[in-house]
């Protein structure tokens, strides 16, 4: 296909289409005309339509009226104003609206059916170079909204400094993770993403611009920290930093015994252990599903299939430590103990030495490959979960020895690790086991080829049961439930914070409605 000349073709219709008003729905269904003197540039060409109409999960398709393409947050102000329509006795407009980032929610929670998608990345583009301002003393950055993490990250590295704490993957925005919570292998040392932010610049759904902060409008600032993007659109989030390593070592451990497994994972992850792992993660390796050995050396990877096939199931613990040619030797130390206190399977202690970057940035390459195969444009019924660890025994049992193991094949990568709750703040919306250890365990499922993904949720839902049936108090993450009872069972006692908060700052519930909370 030649893409200049679609370009092209989208970029002149694109021009004539923004000459009109553009017409959007309320709530109630009835059309809405933007007025010009709104003054706001709207995109209703099919190829934008289209865009804001689907996401990663490639599951749903919602189409929005329009898409706005905002080069200020100005004008993001007088949008959600107008629809607002002044205060909370007039009539308004009433139409809906939702910021997307990156788009990859799995089930629309960025879409807005008949309504305005915010596309955050014209803000961070318009916003060149001051998208990503690293402070002074490096301890901090001020970042648009729209930008990716991977940016952060460039921007960043440059001055010495790098963000805390991460997500598995870095082309995400920064105002998507934030809504949500952010997590990875370094959650359970530094907290997730959005217990490292110190302020935001956010868009309230009655269109005013508040600053916010622990000590600023703290009620919004909580709110929106994991707030499903409930509370108003992020536009500017202060992320903080710390020193840059250079280089990782990389190890992968391999466990036959998933107790022996869980027990040097909770060990790792303890504040009072000695090792100081930076980051630590876990997955399992199934001899019904696909068996990745590409981690591990040429000459060990039939020893490594082997090993799974033998046992059904291997129990991958993944840990990282930084490092810079000064701290060198003392990361060989830290290897050598690693290895003789931990309880793997013996010889099955795997090693790579990376750039930090490669390290960070290691599911792109999983992406690329994906793609080249045409497996990443496929349907995603993933199920996120946390799970308390006093729990983790009967879950295994149940869900992966049970149901996973009994299956005749099964898709995707399941990520399995704990971490810790002493570094998450109970007053941000973002809902976690009460438990001090809880597990992160991500069954991230792909359709295609012998599996659909209505089989993968039928899944889901067995997984959900059992816990329910069991006893075992899970929390999901980045979870989509159409009814309201299931959002109250969510939230639990912070439900009427939750409530509180929404009729604080969007009183007409104009905010991401694709996150079926309150429609
Ligand atoms: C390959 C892959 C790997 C992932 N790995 C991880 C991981 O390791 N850890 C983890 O925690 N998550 C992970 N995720 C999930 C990811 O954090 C969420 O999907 C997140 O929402 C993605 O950000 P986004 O910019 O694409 O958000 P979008 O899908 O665009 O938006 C998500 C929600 O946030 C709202 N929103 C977006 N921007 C703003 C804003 N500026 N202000 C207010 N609300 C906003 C949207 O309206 C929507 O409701 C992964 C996802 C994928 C696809
Ligand atoms: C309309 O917005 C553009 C920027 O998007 C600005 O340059 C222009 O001055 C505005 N016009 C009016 C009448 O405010
Ligand atoms: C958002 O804007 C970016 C940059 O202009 C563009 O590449 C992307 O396709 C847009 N997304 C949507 C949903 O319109
Ligand atoms: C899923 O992705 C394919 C390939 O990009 C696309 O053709 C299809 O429209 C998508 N479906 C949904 C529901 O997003
Ligand atoms: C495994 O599946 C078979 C066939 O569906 C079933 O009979 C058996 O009970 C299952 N085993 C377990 C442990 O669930």
């Amino acid at each position: 296909m030649n893409t200049n000349l679609g370009l092209n073709i989208i970029t002149l219709v694109t021009l004539l289409i923004n000459l009109t008003p553009a017409l959007v729905k309320s709530e109630e269904g009835i059309d809405v005309l933007l007025p010009i003197s709104l003054n706001l540039t709207v995109l209703t060409d099919p190829f934008s339509i289209y865009t804001a109409s689907h996401d990663f999960g490639n599951i749903t398709d919602q189409n929005p009226g329009a898409v706005l393409c905002p080069s200020t947050p100005a004008e993001v102000a007088r949008l959600l104003r107008f629809s607002y329509g002044g205060d909370s006795t007039s009539t308004s407009p009433g139409f809906t609206v939702a910021a997307r980032g990156q788009g990859h929610s799995l089930r629309g929670q960025a879409s807005a059916p008949g309504g305005i998608v915010v596309n955050m990345t014209c803000l961070a583009k318009a916003d060149k170079p001051a998208a990503v301002v690293v402070s002074a003393d490096g301890t901090y950055a001020d970042v648009a909204a729209g930008t990716m993490w991977v940016e952060v990250f460039e921007a960043a590295v440059q001055r010495g400094v790098s963000p805390v704490t991460w997500t598995d993957y870095l082309f995400l925005s920064v105002g998507g993770t934030l809504s949500n919570a952010g997590i990875g292998g370094q959650t359970f040392r530094h907290g997730p993403q959005i217990s490292n932010v110190h302020e935001l610049d956010v868009i309230t759904g009655k269109g005013e611009m508040v600053t916010c902060s622990p000590q600023l409008n703290p009620e919004l600032f909580y709110g929106v920290l994991g707030g499903l993007g409930q509370f108003g659109i992020i536009t500017r989030a202060r992320i903080a930093l710390g020193h840059a390593p250079t280089r990782v070592k990389w190890l992968r451990i391999l466990y036959s015994d998933f107790l022996a497994f869980t027990r040097d994972q909770e060990r790792l992850v303890s504040m009072a252990n000695h090792f100081g792992v930076d980051f630590l993660e876990g997955q399992l390796m199934m001899s019904n599903g696909i068996v990745d050995t590409s981690f591990f050396p040429l000459s060990d990877q039939i020893r490594v299939a082997d090993l799974v096939n033998d046992h059904r199931i291997i129990y991958v613990l993944e840990v990282a430590k930084y490092y810079d040619s000064t701290t060198l030797p003392i990361i060989t130390q830290l290897i050598d103990i690693l290895s003789r206190t931990l309880s793997f399977t013996p010889g099955f202690m795997f090693m790579q030495d990376v750039p930090y970057f490669d390290f960070l940035n290691r599911v792109r390459n999983e992406e690329d490959k994906l793609r080249s195969l045409g497996l990443w444009e496929v349907p995603h019924p993933w199920l996120n979960i946390f799970v308390p660890r006093s729990r983790i025994q009967d879950f295994h049992n149940g869900i992966i020895k049970d149901l996973l193991l009994n299956q005749t094949s099964t898709s995707g990568v399941t990520l399995f690790y704990p971490t810790n709750r002493n570094k998450w703040n109970n007053r941000m919306s973002a809902m976690i086991p009460d438990e001090d250890v809880f597990y992160v365990i991500g069954f991230l499922q792909s359709a295609g080829g012998s599996h659909n993904w209505q089989d993968l949720e039928i899944l889901n839902n067995k997984i959900i049961q059992f816990c329910d049936n069991s006893g075992i108090k899970i929390k999901e993450y980045l979870m989509h439930y159409t009814r309201k009872e299931d959002w109250i069972k969510h939230f639990g006692a912070k439900w009427s914070d939750f409530l509180r908060r929404k009729m604080m700052f969007d009183p007409k519930k104009l905010l991401s409605p694709g996150q079926d909370i309150f429609n």
